[in-house]
């Protein structure tokens, strides 16, 4: 049996336990839990775990008494890196959400705990662990694109009213959707072209499409508007856009959204980065985007070819630049995080199994972040940014295709 002990048994964590770890180990029991919601962190339990659960009133309690074989810090955004930092000294294995840190001081704090820790970390990046951004990861390690030469990535997110109208919509929580959402896509793309991000360029638009002045706190139900409005169940029912509203949703037009001066998530956002091999690349992001404009993925081009890929079609492409061929394949789509997050878990029982390595460190975590941070400094202040870099040696472990070719993992 594994013992698992939980920080913040929300709606993500709970349903990787259920329906991702438990597949993979079906004898993992969730033993302990800090969470200040009780009751509803115990709702979310699967019926083996409900009996045997102690609710404690802090990790070093819940690491005292629980036994643990591993720890998962499932919180908002905020409260990750002061989780981490303390559970770095047990040394145990950990399951970390994203994003590890939502400052620099927070990230320089995860830093330091985990240059002295023991514990190996998951960082919860599906994305660079999905079979698609394997397999892309593959072919440019095998030379599909010569030197990589160039990354533009994007993400048209199809449920980006979630960021204006759930809790995600506290700026003070997330800081901004580069550090909420772009540190999954800025991971894969230094993990991709082999490189960590040095120096970036970033612009945001704030405000001119979510926010604005309907009263706070406002819901459909007790909006007159509702009917007319494309941010209502109506309309997102109407059109079969996939979006939902969730009980205790607020209006995505509130002005307790914040606004561009007080700090509030940015309708989209685009960075131009270097890379330390010399490369350069685009990211951008975009939030109001529905249905069928639905995309998220890459082109790395080289002198010699061109690797390019989507999550949402589920196809990668390779095209030779100086032969007559193209090579799509599409190796499986609708899974879960693109099946990253069914691939994290095999990592994390192995992890605690001892029988495994994790392929998304705490350095890529915090790497990301920095990357991330140097990004909304950018778009604040319209200056290039240098990005901080994590120590050398993680560094290098980080990037190099040669140690996973030797691991077998590439
Ligand atoms: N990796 C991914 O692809 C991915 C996908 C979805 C969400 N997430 C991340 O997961 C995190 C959680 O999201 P969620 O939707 O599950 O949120 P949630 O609100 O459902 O869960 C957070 C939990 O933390 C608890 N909590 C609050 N304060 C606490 C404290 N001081 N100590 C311990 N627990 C506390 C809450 O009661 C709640 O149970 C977010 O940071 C989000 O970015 C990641």
């Amino acid at each position: 049996m594994i013992r698992l002990g939980v920080i913040g048994h929300g709606l993500r964590i709970s349903g990787l336990i259920k329906d991702c770890w438990r597949e993979v180990e079906p004898d993992l029991r969730v033993v302990g839990i800090v969470d200040p919601d009780e009751a509803g962190a115990r709702s979310r339990l699967d019926e083996c775990d409900r009996q045997t659960i102690v609710f404690y009133k802090d990790l070093k309690s819940m690491v005292g008494k629980a036994k643990l074989d591993a720890l998962a810090i499932g919180t908002r955004c905020n409260l990750h890196a002061p989780y981490a930092a303390a559970a770095a000294q047990y040394g145990l294995p950990l399951y970390l959400e994203k994003p590890v840190a939502v400052s620099m001081e927070q990230a320089v704090t995860v830093e330091k705990a985990f240059n002295k820790s023991k514990s190996e970390v998951v960082v919860s990046f599906p994305l660079r662990v999905s079979p698609l951004c394997s397999l892309a990861r593959g072919h440019i390690a095998g030379g599909a694109v010569g030197t990589p030469e160039h990354i533009l990535a994007v993400n048209y997110v199809p449920y980006g009213s979630v960021y204006f109208n759930s809790a995600y919509r506290d700026f003070r929580v997330t800081q901004g959707l580069f550090l909420q959402k772009a540190t999954h896509d800025l991971d894969y793309m230094s993990y991709l072209v082999g490189s960590p991000i040095v120096r970036v360029a970033a612009m945001a638009t704030r405000g001119r499409v979510f926010g604005g002045k309907r009263p706070a706190d406002l819901v459909c139900s007790a909006c007159d508007e509702a009917g007319r409005c494309f941010e209502s169940p109506e309309s997102y029912n109407r059109t079969n856009s996939g979006e939902t509203l969730g009980d205790g949703d607020k209006c995505a037009f509130g002005e307790d959204i914040g606004s561009p001066e007080t700090g509030m998530n940015e309708d989209s956002s685009s960075a131009l980065v270097e890379f330390a091999s010399g490369m350069h690349g685009v990211y951008t992001q975009v939030f109001y985007s529905r249905g069928a404009a639905a995309a998220r993925g890459a082109t790395i081009s080289g002198y010699h070819g061109t690797v390019s890929f989507d999550w949402y079609t589920g196809e990668i492409k390779r095209v030779r630049h100086h032969e007559p061929s193209t090579d799509p394949e599409q190796p499986g789509k609708d899974l879960s995080h693109f099946g990253g997050d069914g691939e994290l878990a095999h990592d994390f029982i192995d992890l605690i199994r001892g029988k495994g390595r994790t392929r998304t460190t705490v350095w890529a975590g915090i790497q990301s972040i920095y990357a991330c941070l140097a990004a909304k400094e950018s778009s604040e202040t319209g200056r290039f940014v240098d990005v901080k870099q994590v120590a050398d040696t993680a560094h290098r472990a980080l990037y190099a295709y040669e140690e996973e070719q030797a691991k077998g993992t590439l």
